[in-house]
């Protein structure tokens, strides 16, 4: 075995992150960490990785027991980790971050530029990288910099690899290009933990599969003997029988949003789509097509060239700088952690606020207590109290929590983009059956989502867009996969 961890404890304070977890890494083995949020997958490979040392348990790397205080040991015994929240150091080059703490000397003692650019170059170009080892990390998309930190891993010859979550914020594109990588290092005999609540994605990729459950070893599976009902059911404990709430028989009357041959600034256009007051309706595309442009222009407003976008009938006013909220319009941006939340301040705090355009914190009146204590009641939201740092939630609990922040308020529309990106399979199904009572209640919603059965299992109408124009309209209950990519890709008729 390359890596074997029994029976590991650890908590943080009152809260009993893991209660006894073992595994087993074999070499050329591709081996998925399954399990609802909050179950302990990131707090398990931060003990693997030597961020923090379990409270009890014991960990051997090619047989030999070790015991690490810090992630740095880990790495120097062969451990290379893409965490769920990694960072490089933004303000040094691709270069730097590679040989961080080991550059490469000349005669002089001095550091050897030219071989570190060099080195990098031929590190790059083994990961499938192509890019210029000065540019600073921090210029870089999410999935380089997720490469760049897999680059580090294989310069060092890492024989077991880490990654939590890493395609939550990739497309599907750079998802390929990680599969690949990640298979040539099965290929080469090193070992992989994969964490991710994809299913789809475990059964193409991975070869095994540990699932944990509050904190506990749940079960062990060979990806070809298993299934997704297996396990889920193993991971949430119960079968899970329905994934999407019933559809309504589809809506009549005045759509509560209209966009009508709207231009939107850096996009061909037209876009036309309504949204009717009890519907929730998709927005498809392959990456990049306009659909954020089109969220963010009914949201903030100020980027429409052309066209009119009414709500509730009448034009929407865009020249007040809180156009979308003055209006009743909520949003949950794609990027939870870099534009919806504030990592450090309390999950009250974060429900309270309002988010300005341009994904500010609003200065609003901070809402009674009683009220987002019942809606964290109704979302199931799992936490200690309000007053905990949001930071400290798991990915899903903090998703229900931006979805509190415009209950409280009472939104008349609400926008959700990617809503169940790394929200694991039970609390998905608990977010859809929300969206479907807002939308129910006359509180329609407009979706986007990277991941088609989840837009197809849950909307009403799905729109394609395709070079920043709506060129098709699909039933929810007509849609395939098939159809909406021969949109995507070809265009069609509306
Ligand atoms: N630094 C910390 N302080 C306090 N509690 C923590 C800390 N880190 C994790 N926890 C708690 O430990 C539990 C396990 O969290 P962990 O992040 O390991 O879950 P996870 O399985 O990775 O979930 P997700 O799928 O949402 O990423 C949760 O209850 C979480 O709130
Ligand atoms: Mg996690």
């Amino acid at each position: 075995m390359l890596l074997e961890v029994t029976d590991i404890t650890k908590s943080f304070g009152p809260v009993q992150a893991l209660r006894g977890v073992s595994l087993a890494l074999r070499p050329g083995s591709v081996h998925a960490v399954l399990g609802e949020n909050g179950a302990g997958k990131s707090t398990l490979m931060k003990v693997i990785s030597g961020v923090f040392p379990p409270s009890s348990g014991e960990i051997r790397v090619g047989g030999a027991p070790v015991s690490w205080h810090q992630a740095e040991q880990a790495r120097a015994a062969g451990v290379s980790t893409i965490f769920q929240e990694f960072i490089l150091l933004p303000n040094l080059s691709v270069a730097e971050n590679l040989f961080l703490g080991r550059e490469p000397r000349n005669r002089l003692g001095l550091i050897d530029r030219p071989r570190m650019r060099e080195e990098s170059r031929r590190i790059l170009a083994r990961v499938g990288l192509d890019l210029n080892p000065d540019v600073l990390t921090g210029s870089l998309r999410v999935a380089e910099q997720q490469m760049v930190e897999i680059a580090k891993g294989v310069m060092r010859d890492a024989r077991i690899f880490v990654f939590d979550e890493p395609t939550a914020a990739l497309g599907d594109r750079e998802a390929a290009q990680l599969f690949a990588l990640i298979r040539q290092l099965r290929t080469e005999g090193k070992g992989v933990l994969y964490i991710s609540h994809r299913l789809p994605e475990l059964f193409d990729l991975c070869d095994e599969v540990t699932v944990l459950k509050d904190g506990q070893y749940a079960g062990h599976f060979l990806m070809k003997d298993t299934g997704p009902e297996e396990l889920v059911t193993t991971m949430v404990g119960r079968r899970l029988d329905q994934l999407y709430p019933q559809r309504p028989a589809p809506a009549t009357g005045v759509p509560l949003l209209e966009l009508r041959a709207v231009k939107v600034e850096g996009l061909a256009g037209p876009v036309n789509l309504s949204v009717g007051r009890n519907e929730i309706v998709g927005l498809a595309g392959l990456e990049g097509q306009g659909q954020i442009e089109i969220t963010r222009a009914i949201y903030e407003g100020h980027t429409l060239e052309a066209g009119e976008i009414l709500f509730d009938g009448k034009a929407f006013d865009h020249s007040g700088p809180t156009g979308g909220i003055a209006a009743g319009i909520g949003l949950i941006p794609e990027d939870r952690k870099a534009d919806g939340l504030f990592l450090p301040l309390s999950v009250a705090r974060n429900i309270s606020a309002g988010l300005l355009p341009g994904l500010g914190l609003g200065r609003s009146a901070p809402q009674p207590k009683a009220e987002i204590e019942a809606q964290v009641r109704r979302l199931r939201i799992r936490l200690r109290d309000t007053g905990q740092t949001i930071g400290e939630l798991s990915g899903g609990n903090q998703q229900k929590a931006l979805l509190a922040r415009w209950l409280v308020r009472g939104v008349r529309l609400l926008i959700c983009e990617e809503p169940t990106r790394g929200v694991d399979i039970g609390a998905k199904s608990e977010i859809y059956a929300i969206l479907r009572e807002l939308a129910d209640s006359g509180v329609p919603v407009l979706v986007t989502s990277r991941e088609l059965p989840e837009l197809i299992g849950l909307c009403d109408r799905i729109v394609v867009v395709r070079d920043g124009a709506t060129v098709a309209e699909i039933p929810g209950t007509e849609a395939t996969e098939e159809r909406i990519m021969a949109a995507a890709i070809r265009g069609g008729q509306r």
